[in-house]
C-alpha cells in the first residue's frame, strides 16, 4: 500500500468510528528512508558511547563523544538548542528520570546506572532512542531494573500488530509487566511521534487500556521509551534548570527507547 492507500484505508476506518492516525502521521516510503538513515546514525553514536563509557568519566565527556560522533557519522544532534536545551544529548543518572543535562561536575562513578539519550538529524529526518548503562559494578537491584525496563520494551514492541494494535496496548502490557515487579510507570513524559520533528503528535503513554486509542497503521513513526521508576511513579521538575525531570521519591530510574516504523505486515526498530 502506499500512502494513498493507507489514507483511504484509515479514512474508511474514522467513518466507522474507529479511532485512527491524523494524515500528517502517515509518512510515505522516501520519508521513512531518510528516518531510517537518520536512526543508523543515531544508533552507531549510541553504539560508541557504549564502547567508551567507563567509570570516573563526566557526563560532560559524553556529551562530547555525542556531538563529535553525530558529525563523524553524517549527521548532527538535534537536541542542541532544541526549546533553548544547551547540551548535544541527555545524560540521566539513578533518580534522575530524563532530560539529565550533561555536566563536566557529574561524574560516573562505580554503582551508577544512567541513560543516555541521542536525536539524531540527517538531511532533516530525525532517529531517537536511548539506553541504559551499568557504571562498573551494580547492584543486583538496578541490574534488574534496567534489563526488565529493556524487557517491557521489547515486549511491546514484539506485540505490535499494524491495522490491530492501539496505543492503549502499548500502555497497559508495560504498565502491567512494571506493576508486576512493583515497579511503577512514569506518566508525565512519554513517546512521540517523530520523523520529521523531534517530536510529533501521537503521545505514547506507557500507562493504558487495552484495545483503547489510536489504532496503529503503517507509515507510523513513533517511539515507545518507557520511564520506569523502582518507588513511585510520581516526578518532579528540576526548577534550576527547567530541564531535569526526578523520581519525587528518590527511587531509581530506568529507560529505554526505540524509534519504530510501521509497514503493512510488520514493525521495523529503526533506532535503539
Ligand atoms: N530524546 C528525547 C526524547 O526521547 C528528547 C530530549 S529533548 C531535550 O524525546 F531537549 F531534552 F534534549
Ligand atoms: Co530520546
Ligand atoms: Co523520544
Amino acid at each position: 500500500m502506499n500512502r494513498e492507500e493507507i489514507l483511504a484505508r484509515i479514512h474508511e476506518l474514522k467513518a466507522k468510528g474507529v479511532e485512527v492516525p491524523t494524515d500528517a502521521m502517515i509518512k510515505t516510503d522516501e520519508q521513512i528512508e531518510g528516518i531510517r538513515k537518520a536512526s543508523i546514525v543515531n544508533t552507531k553514536v549510541l553504539d560508541e558511547v557504549a564502547s567508551q563509557i567507563r567509570p570516573y568519566m563526566s557526563t560532560h565527556e559524553i556529551d562530547e563523544i555525542v556531538r563529535i560522533k553525530s558529525i563523524e557519522f553524517g549527521g548532527k544532534s538535534a537536541v542542541y538548542g532544541y526549546e533553548g536545551y544547551p547540551a548535544y544529548t541527555c545524560t540521566s543518572i539513578n533518580d534522575q528520570v530524563c532530560h539529565g543535562i550533561p555536566s563536566k561536575k557529574d561524574i560516573l562513578m562505580p554503582g551508577d546506572i544512567v541513560n543516555v539519550d541521542c536525536t539524531t538529524v540527517v538531511d532533516g529526518y530525525f532517529g531517537d532512542s536511548s539506553r541504559m548503562f551499568l557504571i562498573g559494578e551494580v547492584s543486583e537491584q538496578r541490574k534488574k531494573l534496567c534489563e526488565r525496563v529493556k524487557a517491557m520494551l521489547d515486549e511491546a514492541f514484539e506485540a505490535l500488530v499494524p491495522w490491530e494494535t492501539t496505543l492503549g496496548d502499548i500502555g497497559y502490557l508495560i504498565n502491567r509487566k512494571a506493576t508486576s515487579y512493583g515497579y511503577q510507570v512514569v506518566k508525565e513524559v512519554g513517546g512521540h511521534g517523530v520523523g520529521l520533528e523531534i517530536h510529533e503528535d501521537p503521545y505514547v503513554c506507557h500507562v493504558g487500556k487495552k484495545h483503547t486509542g489510536m489504532l496503529i497503521t503503517p507509515g507510523m513513526v513513533f517511539t515507545i521509551e518507557p520511564m520506569v521508576n523502582e518507588g513511585k511513579r510520581h516526578v518532579f521538575l528540576d526548577a534550576s534548570n527547567d530541564w531535569t525531570i526526578y523520581t519525587a521519591d528518590g527511587s531509581d530510574s530506568a529507560q529505554w527507547e526505540y524509534t519504530i516504523a510501521v509497514f503493512e505486515d510488520h514493525c521495523e526498530i529503526l533506532a535503539k
